[in-house]
């Protein structure tokens, strides 16, 4: 069910896969849906699900010989990249948007040797750079167009299946940027069903922020037949996305699935990360957009009680600690922003409080906080 190599010498891997499947009963029993589960993809090697794309397509890569390879990226992408060309010994070469990728992706490229560059310009227009550089000089291309990736991406499928003893959930929430992994999936359940291995395909339903929503408003203004970019804005900056490449496949494994299309709000993004973190599970701001999405979904009564809900949680919460304090000392979001979800934020945040160096005083917070 994956390309095949020439040989298994050519195999680039460290270690990727096998992530695990937690349930969060908290945000399962407040929303109502008893069996919610999160696929956390963030727990590859690299912190994202990019890994499994790229242990593919860096192997392939490395089978056809290539020197160099190169991706656009709003960070996860180019972090696993980077790792991945690094353990084969190939070059890389990394666009980012200057100023809107967090930190610990930017230190991942660096670290794992990429040619690092910050392009004053958003992920899109980094795309528009590479496919001109692509033009001019012979690197591999590894942007989520590349067909290699979408193999290796469809395995997460693959082993939501066999953790569920191939009983496949009924509804599987993924978040949407380029739009890439939405398919991907798509194409590991549906490749899986064809095979006998199971009996159905989950319902897939994509979620957007509100700024960053172009797939929203192709379903909903053009009934998924036609996209008109946006200049994105969010906090999430790994969907920071206005045209995304893949949107027809996403169009096409939601409408086969019967799911829907979300978008929410930065709010609702930030709260909902925090709501995950307190289950001890945590994760970057993109993958909040699940749980946020779920909460929607479910309050407009398209989630039955009865039917288990995977959330795929795409990144690590370690990628983007700054969005993670800022939201804790109250800098994020902003009062316009909050709106009606004020005591709620006000409640999950749980700031770092500073203290003289003494144990009469911890025992004065350790009391205010019983
Ligand atoms: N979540 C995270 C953490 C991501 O990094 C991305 C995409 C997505 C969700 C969206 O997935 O693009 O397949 O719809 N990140 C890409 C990158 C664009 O460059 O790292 P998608």
């Amino acid at each position: 069910m994956l390309p095949i190599l020439a040989t298994e010498r050519s195999i680039v891997s460290i270690g990727e896969g096998n992530t695990p499947l937690y349930d969060l009963p908290r945000s399962g029993q407040r929303l109502g849906v008893p069996r919610l589960y999160a696929k956390h993809q963030g727990m590859n090697p690299t912190g994202s699900f990019k890994d499994t794309g790229m242990t593919v397509a860096i192997s392939v890569a490395r089978e056809s010989g290539a020197n160099w390879v190169a991706c656009a990226s709003t960070g996860n992408t180019s972090a696993a990249m980077a790792a991945y060309a690094a353990r084969a010994g190939i070059r890389s070469l990394v666009l980012l948007p200057d100023g809107e990728i967090a930190w610990g992706k930017l230190a991942q490229a660096m670290d794992y040797g990429a040619l690092t560059l910050q392009l004053n310009t958003d992920f899109d227009g980094c795309v528009r750079v590479l496919a001109e550089v692509v033009n001019r000089a012979p690197v591999y291309l590894l942007n989520s167009v590349n067909p290699y990736r979408l193999e290796g991406q469809k395995t997460a499928a693959f082993e939501i299946a066999e953790q569920m003893e191939w009983q496949v959930p009924d509804h599987l929430i993924v978040p949407g940027g380029n739009l890439a992994n939405s398919s991907a999936l798509g194409k590991g359940f549906l490749e899986m069903k064809h095979l006998g291995l199971t009996a159905k395909v989950p319902r897939i339903s994509v979620i957007q922020a509100e700024g960053a929503n172009p797939l929203v408003r192709a379903m909903h203004e053009f009934g998924g037949e036609k996209i008109e970019p946006v200049e994105a804005h969010t906090r999430a900056t790994a969907i920071r996305i206005g045209n995304p490449a893949s949107w027809r496949k996403a169009v096409r494994i939601i409408q086969e699935t019967g799911g829907w299309v979300e978008q929410v709000s930065e709010a609702e993004i930030a709260l909902a990360k925090a709501e995950i973190g307190a289950e001890g599970i945590g994760c970057e701001p993109a993958s909040a957009v699940t749980l946020a999405g779920l909460q929607k979904l479910a309050a407009k009564g398209k989630i039955e009680r009865k039917e288990s809900v995977v959330l795929l949680l795409t990144g690590h919460t370690l990628k983007d600690p700054d969005y993670t304090i800022k939201y804790h000392r109250g800098e994020l979001p902003t009062e316009t922003e909050v709106g009606s979800l004020g005591p709620k934020i006000e409640a999950t945040r749980r700031n770092a409080i500073r203290v003289e160096a003494s144990a009469d005083q911890v025992m004065r917070e350790l009391e205010r906080f019983s």
